[in-house]
């Protein structure tokens, strides 16, 4: 079969006619910038251009190509494309970039059948393509820009992706240094900077470079940021998360810039201190004579020097006394406009390398039939049928379920369909949502095997003298990450005993723990190669259920005679759980004759977040008391006297996992939801009310006013409208107000979303609104649909897109995001706006329909678009 890709002619084994052109393109032709994101039509992540349609390659047969001109991300070129690519690039649009070649492909079509589409038009045409980052806003802007440019006849330049650097294995002399393992210096100037945290879409390679730029004084165009790994040198984890006292290499808590902050600022002054000195020694004058500037070094003699030629001798000198980071009024990258994401070309070219794109030397794929209920194992396995599958070359039980071992995916997937597995039930979650919500609730009324987490004052007293009283119970469901990149991780034992693993983890100390009990060799025998992650939102912080410890687990059986990638499908991910808990919350609030509130007692049932992550737990688990599960409920920004928390932990073989603002997604839907409703039974604003308990929360109480005024906060609506509010201080301070309206078919839709965030210092003010974007989105997204189902006996419903929906273009409302300047450190900006949205949104139903909604998704009881 002959087929017509990017411009060459491809010969393609007969034997792949059936086969989804995606799978041929990745893994027969080796073209891995077209993505898999669900392999059922709901994503679009796989689209390619053919006879230049925007098509779906996992649901187009090969042989329907022959005859036909495919053109992929790699191929694409011509005036639309590069007016595409260049809008997408200085519009920020990429985060984790996983499903851009597939937006972008799908972007140039439309430009090319409409030159102008207005707003409805993009909407109608990109809601095929899911972005589970919710880069949307930037898609529609980066559509119109690029329109703009085609009718006014510019001729955009090419992108171009820069060279791959190696983020090659540090030596024990390098570890030791202040410097060399954050920062190093090429002879052609190339600053690249090491980085401790793992870019998932997040932006923390931008973020570390502005900062490495600015304390070098650099060229920010220079410098180039890879995800490091294997750190462990003498004096511990040189990339040990300061946040957990640089125990260990972990991304997560929104705390990566926080601890960058520190470390890397004092890395690059300290690097730019000894390029200085270097360059004193080499002209014999005094390094305070040496003036540096963008890249350069230079002596009132006139004598200078680029950072290049003088970065292997400053390397040999030691780091200078006293090197202290700039003072904020000599920032020229900080806190200024304008930087452009440095992972944003290759993510947008489809160069970017993903676990699910690693590829070795005789690599073979491994995929897993997990069970259909959680806990159940294999009680018999036929697997004659899949072995007789073209491709398939072993079936391998593991511990998580049956391994099929293949050539390629489409082999391998092949292979998993012709499985004949029994389960056993014995120990399997057999109770369906319904039953599990029912029995958190019983829990929730029985007190049972409750723990107080926090009990101040006399709550019952208080509650009893109260003149206006709620008590209101919120229930929230199963939520799975579902990033764009369903998890996969792969790994190879080299000849010399020493096992490396690819995988876009957060934590690379658990895929070495993990790894290394499999394959019972030493921790420090396995070398982790952090992947650029597809979105992770928390998933790929697991210790368990890990993709890692399934791949290992295959290598081993097969005499670690191969490579093996192994590919989660994304019905198979939703089977392995690690989802944020169910959660049910029952809120008593009391306030006197003038509306204060003076009593809050309050309740939670769901099951424990930090027991599944090693050393993590020692400090968040405390006396029974999950900090994961209580954390916006034992710590709210609000001073009430009278309080009382207690904690309920609840227990199932369903795996339970962080996600995008873990406890905080939960917590503040109860909390945020109870103070507007005593707000109104105590008939006070809630504006008013917030800013009342606010007053020792300064900060708080500015982004509270911030987001009111702006948002018009009481001033008249149209009929049919209606806002409701919330605050937190959930990682920085912020408030957020939501405004709604009903259709004539009684749908909701969120309208816009006003937005005021106190982060600290705004080190890339454009990058700290798009991850606010992103998870006001995210929020959105999770609040109106989100609900993963076990049917009745404890099947797994929900495996698909279909079955758990998700953001779309066509709903998303206008956001505008107000930042408050600050010098106070910075925080973490990628979960800050989640929490928000779902009691903002449930309050405006509330103030629109007079109906509290107390339940999410809020599918469940009202529509909304
Ligand atoms: S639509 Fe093809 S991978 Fe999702
Ligand atoms: S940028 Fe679209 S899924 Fe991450």
């Amino acid at each position: 079969m002959k087929l017509s890709i990017n411009g060459a002619d491809v010969e393609v084994d007969d034997r792949h006619a059936k086969t989804p052109l995606l799978w041929v393109l990745r893994d027969v032709v080796g073209l891995h910038g077209t993505k898999y994101g669900c392999g059922a039509g709901f994503c679009a992540a796989c689209t390619v251009l053919i006879d230049g349609r925007n098509t779906k390659s996992c649901q187009t047969a090969t042989e329907r190509a022959v005859g036909k001109v495919v053109t992929t991300v790699e191929g694409a070129a011509g005036p639309a494309v590069d007016a595409v690519r260049n809008a997408w690039y200085q519009g920020n649009v990429v985060q984790c970039g996983y499903c851009q070649p597939g937006q972008t492909l799908a972007a140039v079509a439309l430009l090319e059948a409409d030159p102008a589409p207005d707003d409805a038009k993009i909407d109608t045409w990109m809601s095929g393509n899911l972005c589970r980052c919710a880069t949307y806003p930037r898609i529609r802007a980066a559509i119109h820009a690029a329109a703009h440019t085609l009718t006014n006849g510019a001729e955009p330049v090419p992108l171009v992706a820069p060279d791959e650097i190696d983020d090659r294995r540090l030596t024990p002399e390098e570890l030791l240094d202040p410097v060399h393992p954050y920062i190093r210096i090429r002879p052609d100037g190339t600053i690249i900077a090491y980085s401790s945290q793992v870019e998932m879409g997040q932006g923390i390679h931008t973020g570390l470079a502005t900062i490495v730029a600015e304390e070098l004084d650099a060229d920010f165009a220079s410098v180039r940021v890879v995800n490091a790994a294997n750190g462990r040198g003498p004096n511990g984890d040189v990339y040990g998360n300061p946040d957990l006292g640089s125990a260990f290499q972990l991304t997560g808590a929104s705390n990566s810039m926080k601890g960058l902050w520190v470390r890397y600022r004092l890395a690059a002054a300290q690097a730019r201190a000894r390029l200085a000195a270097a360059a004193a020694e080499a002209w014999e004058v005094p390094a305070d004579q040496v003036e540096v500037n963008n890249g350069v070094l230079r002596h009132g003699s006139g004598r200078q020097a680029r950072f290049g030629e003088l970065a292997a001798r400053a390397e040999q000198l030691p780091v200078p006394d006293g090197v202290r980071p700039k003072d904020a009024a000599d920032y020229k990258l900080i806190g200024r406009e304008g930087r452009l994401r440095v992972d944003a070309v290759p993510k947008i070219l489809g160069t970017t390398h993903y676990t699910i794109d690693q590829s070795l030397p005789g690599m073979l794929t491994a995929v897993v039939l997990h069970p259909p209920r959680f806990g159940a194992t294999v009680a018999s396995l036929d697997d004659q049928a899949a072995l007789a599958e073209p491709g398939v070359t072993a079936v391998v039980p593991i511990e998580e379920g049956v391994a099929v071992v293949a050539e390629t995916l489409a082999d391998a997937q092949r292979g998993l369909r012709a499985l004949v597995v029994a389960w056993d039930d014995t120990n399997a979650e057999r109770r369906s949502s319904v039953e599990l919500l029912a029995e958190h609730i019983r829990l929730l009324e029985s007190g049972e095997s409750a723990v107080t987490a926090r009990d101040d004052g006399d709550v019952d007293r208080a509650l009893t003298g109260a003149a206006s009283t709620v008590d209101a119970t919120y229930t929230l469901p199963y939520l799975s990450h579902a990033p764009m990149e369903p998890n996969n991780a792969a790994c190879r034992m080299r000849e010399d005993g020493v096992l490396e693993v690819w995988v876009g983890t957060e934590a690379p100390e658990y895929v070495k723990m993990n790894a290394s009990s499999i394959a019972g060799i030493d921790k420090e025998q396995v070398e982790v190669h952090i992947t650029f992650a597809g979105g992770s939102f928390g998933l790929h912080s697991s210790a368990e259920h890990d993709p890692t410890a399934e791949a290992v687990q295959v290598a081993r059986a097969l005499g670690w005679k191969h490579p093996i990638k192994l590919q989660s499908l994304r019905e198979e991910e939703f089977k392995v759980g690690r989802y944020r808990a169910m959660a049910v919350h029952r809120v008593r609030a009391g306030a006197d004759a003038d509306g204060r509130l003076t009593a809050w007692h309050q309740q939670i049932v769901a099951a424990p977040t930090s027991v599944n992550l090693p050393f993590v737990r020692d400090v968040m688990f405390t006396n029974g008391v999950d900090f994961f599960t209580t954390t916006g409920a034992v710590d709210p920004p609000y001073a009430v006297e009278n309080f009382r928390l207690e904690s309920t932990n609840f227990e199932s073989p369903i795996p339970t996992m962080v996600w995008r603002s873990v406890g905080n997604s939960h917590t503040e839907f109860a909390r945020e939801s109870a103070i507007d409703e005593l707000a109104i039974a105590s008939g006070r604003d809630p504006v008013d009310l917030r800013r009342e308990l606010l007053a020792e929360s300064p900060r708080t109480l500015r982004a509270l006013e911030l987001a009111a005024e702006s948002s018009g906060w009481g001033s008249a609506l149209p009929a049919g409208r209606a806002r409701g509010i919330t605050s937190s201080g959930f990682l920085g301070s912020s408030a957020n107000v939501t405004e709604i309206s009903l259709d004539d078919r009684g749908r909701v839709h969120v309208d816009r979303i006003v937005f005021a965030l106190d982060c600290g210092r705004n080190v890339n003010p454009d990058l700290i609104r798009a991850q606010v974007e992103g998870g006001l989105l995210w929020g959105l997204s999770a609040a109106a649909w989100g609900e993963v189902v076990l049917g009745d006996g404890g099947d797994i419903v929900t495996q698909n897109f279909d079955t758990y929906p998700v953001m779309r273009m066509r709903s998303v409302p206008r956001i505008e995001i107000h930042l408050i300047d600050s010098t106070e450190p910075p925080s973490g900006v990628g979960e800050v706006s989640v929490p928000s949205v779902a009691p903002a949104l449930a309050n405006a139903i509330a103030a629109l329909t007079g109906t509290r909604i107390r339940r999410l998704p809020f599918s469940k009881t009202i529509k909304v678009y």
